[in-house]
């Protein structure tokens, strides 16, 4: 099987949620237990993808190095990439062509959350498949804040507008995307928007153009946040709370999903707990390496 590569885009002003971010990255910034970015890594290691290239602001990389390493804790490669200026979420594939070579590529937008019963199974069916690129669809009550997607029976996407008026669906299409290897000469090719920018949808039409692009609904069990406002970011962690306090299971835990893929032992993630044993995150993944969960 042809190896995906990773990227989380984890740049941008976050002017929506100044003054928290005047001079922190929102990326950084704490979703009930733990920082966000926890959020997307977790979901691209569900999909089994252990290489990540990271970009981020020239103000932040630094601090994003500090917190994650090169990801051999995890059992994983990270590598790190600046964006000097927020031109673009299709400006990563530009960005990361070395990092791509000859490979597929996953992109996750740094400020969303995934989770849900199926997810695992979604992700990695989406990282199976080799012949298409595949995002996602979301049910909204507000579809004109997004992507909006229109697709036919067999999955085929039909449709694709960025922040319409007057959208034809109520289907966003969440920050998580699976390119082939073509993405790069793509992106080469995108003008700029109206906006300015390098838009990731453009990308996405030029695929449903070639007839190779499949969108997979997420169903209602599914959960979907990017918090990228200040009620969006309370709201998430109020998510992330409940849950965790009424099954005693972590969301988005990158230290439980590397000893769930196998890439690192037992006794490797006991290391990683000890550290944070006075806290809630610590002691699950303490009792998760004596076995207990
Ligand atoms: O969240 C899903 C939506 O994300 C999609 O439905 C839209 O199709 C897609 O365009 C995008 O819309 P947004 O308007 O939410 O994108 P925003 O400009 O807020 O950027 C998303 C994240 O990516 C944000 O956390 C900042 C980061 N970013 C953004 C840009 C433009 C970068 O790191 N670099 C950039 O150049």
């Amino acid at each position: 099987m042809k190896n995906r590569k990773g990227i989380i885009l984890a740049g941008g002003s976050g002017t929506r949620l100044y003054p928290l971010t005047l001079a922190l990255s929102k990326q950084l910034m704490p979703v009930y237990d733990k920082p966000m970015i926890y959020y997307p890594i977790s979901a691209l290691m569900m999909a089994g993808i252990r290489e990540v290239l990271i970009i981020t602001t020239p103000r932040d990389s630094q601090s994003f190095q500090d917190l994650l390493g090169d990801g051999s804790k995890w059992g994983m490669r990270f590598e790190y990439m600046i964006q000097e200026n927020p031109n673009g979420l299709a400006e990563a594939f530009i960005l990361g062509e070395d990092f791509i070579g000859e490979d597929n590529v996953a992109l996750i937008l740094g400020d969303n959350l995934f989770y849900g019963e199926n997810l695992q199974r979604i992700l990695t069916k989406a990282n199976s498949d080799e012949d298409h690129s595949t995002i996602f669809g979301y049910t909204v009550k507000d579809p004109e804040r997004y992507g909006v997607v229109e697709m036919d029976e067999e999955g085929n996407a039909i449709s694709i507008v960025e922040k319409p008026e007057h959208p034809r669906t109520n289907l966003a299409v969440p920050g998580l995307y699976f390119y082939t290897n073509d993405v790069v000469e793509i992106a080469k090719n995108v003008q700029p928007s109206e906006r300015g920018e390098l838009e990731i949808t453009s990308v996405n039409e030029e695929y449903m153009k070639r007839k190779q692009l499949k969108v997979v609904k997420l169903g209602r069990g599914m959960a979907w946040f990017d918090t990228g406002t200040h009620d969006a970011l309370i709201e998430t962690a109020q998510f992330v709370q409940t849950i965790e306090k009424r099954q005693g299971l972590l969301i988005c835990s990158p230290d439980e999903i590397a000893y769930d893929n196998g890439w690192i032992r037992k006794s490797d993630l006991r290391e990683l707990a000890l550290p944070l044993k006075k806290t809630e995150y610590g002691k699950s993944l303490l009792a998760l390496s004596e076995g207990e969960i």
